[in-house]
């Protein structure tokens, strides 16, 4: 891949990954999400379905560029894939916040309208016994959420000045917890449906391959004869 042709991929890329977010505006305009059943679970299971699918995209990356050195330009994206995935996760749990556990929109817009600051806080609070009974008795809550600090933990950490501050050992350790992110967001994601239901197999597969293409990758790593051919992680 030629030098000068990243900067129009990452292009390509922005709007790939801003597609699934500018279709959810255009369903807001068109009047299709007011449609839907049940609005806010569909958008809690659509922001929650693509904060998953960028992330395992983000985790293909790293084994699909240690096929070939002609590939290595790929690394180039693992950051702004990751930062997508991150963004999804955080418009997931915002509209957790803000509309699955009945926080109040209007009347704190209103608040804030009226010229009463703390408005939005009173509102907060109102729902607060909600998000604190479902952290403490809702296991699938407790393991997104964990997803969900493990990519905040990445994002803040992803700037190459960090990279350059924490060493570059310590940070490839840390943004080694992409996988964990993964696995709990699976784990979340079963504990979530019901018993029989089959819904996040798919995703599950997909990132135990990339799990085991890391394993393979790591154990043919070891061999002495490879380590020499091996391309840089
Ligand atoms: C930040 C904490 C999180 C909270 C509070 C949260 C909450 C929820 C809730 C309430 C649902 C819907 C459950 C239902 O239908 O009864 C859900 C579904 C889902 N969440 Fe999360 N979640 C969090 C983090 C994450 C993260 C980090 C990911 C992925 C990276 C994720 C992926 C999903 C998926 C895939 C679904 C199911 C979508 C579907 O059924 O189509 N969640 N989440």
């Amino acid at each position: 891949m030629p030098a000068r042709a990243i900067p129009y991929l990452k292009i390509v890329v922005h709007l790939l990954c801003l597609l699934p977010f500018v279709w959810l505006l255009h369903m807001y305009q068109n009047g299709d999400l007011a449609n839907q059943a049940d609005p806010v679970n569909y958008l809690t299971h659509y922001t929650g379905d693509w904060a998953v699918w960028i992330l395992l995209a983000d985790l293909t990356i790293t084994p699909l560029r240690r096929f070939s050195v002609k590939l290595a330009w790929l690394v180039r994206f693992r950051r702004m894939v990751g930062l997508y995935a991150f963004f999804y996760a955080t418009l997931h749990l915002m509209i957790y916040v803000f509309m699955f556990s009945g926080y109040d929109v209007p009347t704190a817009f209103a608040g804030l309208q009226a010229g009463h600051l703390a408005e939005p806080w009173r509102q907060f609070k109102v729902i607060w016994p909600t998000i604190h009974d479902d952290i403490f008795k809702r296991k699938f809550i407790q393991i997104g959420f964990a997803a969900w600090l493990l990519l905040l933990a990445l994002a803040v950490t992803s700037p190459q000045r960090i990279m350059r501050a924490m060493g570059g050992k310590n940070w490839q350790r840390l943004h080694r917890l992409v996988y964990v992110a993964g696995i709990f967001a699976c784990i979340h994601y079963w504990w979530l449906v019901k018993t029989g239901v089959r819904r996040p197999m798919k995703d599950t597969v997909v990132l135990g391959v990339l799990l085991l293409a890391r394993v393979l990758y790591a154990l043919w790593k070891r061999r002495p004869m490879a380590a020499k051919t091996a391309v840089k992680a």
